[in-house]
């Protein structure tokens, strides 16, 4: 057993979150604000968050949900529809009230019926989004039924996203939740423009944590979890110093029973120990020193953010950490991630100054 060891780091930003709304976002929201300084916050509520309006009612009540004195900063997002005005997406970006909009295709994921089926219909906001070097946040999966699921990102790559960059190529895209090597390449080969947030589980767990020795639906996300060869790729990606490369964890909570039926929820809880993880498998890695760059510089840099003012600082500890395996939400409670590892790390402070 090694000796206790200290790490300090510029505070992290999470750059793709869920915070729900009601009992769950009051359960979770000071979860992620006790580690991260900012969060791009997912705007897949029902009904979705499509205008100014809804964006500052939302971001109030984030606010309200966070701890007295709370430094984080909710990151805000507008839900692309096919009916979305771009003067309504300037606004909000004028305003300040965005930082950014997402796109899901309809039927991909959890809460996208809204989403888009025929990209042409969004151009006109693409062209604007453009224009103002807003980003565009993509959820990279086809839902074709006659694509298999596993292939659905690196379809994605080849029939929607290189086309829409060929058509807009100083549109700002973030590939979020990155699951392929075929997507970590396809980052690696564009110049400018282009990056991938990565999760914390999709760097730990490969598909067979959902279906080898019996179906567990905590482990269940989209996009699903692929082979270990495409993990070891996102590894390599996420340790590697590239800048294109950075945290999104996509905490996504569900109460149990939304997880645990007939037909259970996309989603997986990591907000709790996203950063103890990753500070683990960067370790295991030998890539500490590379850790700052992909959960608090690489993110801020592609958004025009500055970085964190405070730090955070983690430490090893002899004895690996137990995580509650959950947390309450109103009436209901939800699973924290168990990430299968001894995971030695915790985030033990936050300091204003680093030292
Ligand atoms: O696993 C997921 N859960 N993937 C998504 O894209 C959405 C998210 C959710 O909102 O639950
Ligand atoms: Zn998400």
């Amino acid at each position: 057993m090694s000796a206790t060891r200290t790490l300090e780091l510029r505070q992290p930003d999470d750059f793709h979150l869920h915070l729900r709304d009601g009992d769950m976002l009051r359960a979770v929201a000071s979860i992620s604000a006790a580690h991260f300084g900012r969060a791009v916050i997912m705007p897949n509520l029902v009904p979705p968050i499509t205008d100014c309006a809804g964006v500052e009612a939302y971001r109030d009540r984030i606010m309200a949900a966070l701890p007295l004195g709370s430094s984080f900063e909710p990151l805000m997002t507008l839900y692309l529809t096919e009916a979305t005005q771009p003067a309504e997406v300037e606004r909000a970006a004028v305003a300040g009230l965005i930082r950014a909009v997402k796109l899901y295709p309809a039927g991909a994921t959890t809460n996208s019926a809204s989403g888009v089926r025929d990209m042409e219909k969004i151009f006109p906001v693409l062209e604007r989004m453009q224009q103002l070097a807003l980003p565009l946040l993509v959820h990279g999966e086809v839902t074709r039924r006659d694509v298999d699921i596993f292939d659905r990102e690196q379809v994605f790559l080849e029939q929607v996203l290189e086309p829409l960059r060929q058509r807009f190529p100083a549109l700002p895209i973030v590939l979020e939740h990155v699951t392929t090597r075929q997507g970590v390449a396809y980052v690696r080969s564009a110049d400018s423009g282009l990056a991938a947030t990565v999760t914390a589980h999709h760097l730990i767990i490969n598909r067979n944590a959902m279906l080898v020795g019996g179906i567990r639906p905590d482990y269940y996300c989209l996009p699903v979890a692929k082979r270990e060869t495409h993990r070891q790729a996102l590894l390599e990606a996420a340790t590697s110093g590239d800048r294109r490369f950075f945290l999104g964890t996509d905490s996504a909570p569900h109460a149990r029973e939304a997880k645990l039926c007939e037909c259970g929820c996309a989603g997986i809880f990591t907000a709790l120990n996203a950063m103890a993880c990753i500070t683990q498998l960067f370790d295991d890695a030998g890539a500490l020193d590379r850790l700052e760059g992909f959960v608090s510089l690489h993110g801020a840099d592609f958004y025009g953010l500055p970085p964190n003012r405070k730090f955070i600082r983690l430490q090893r500890e002899s004895t690996p950490q137990l995580f509650p395996s959950v947390v309450p939400a109103g009436t209901d409670t939800v699973r924290v991630f168990d990430p299968g590892m001894d995971v030695f790390w915790q985030v033990v402070a936050t300091m204003d100054i680093a030292g």
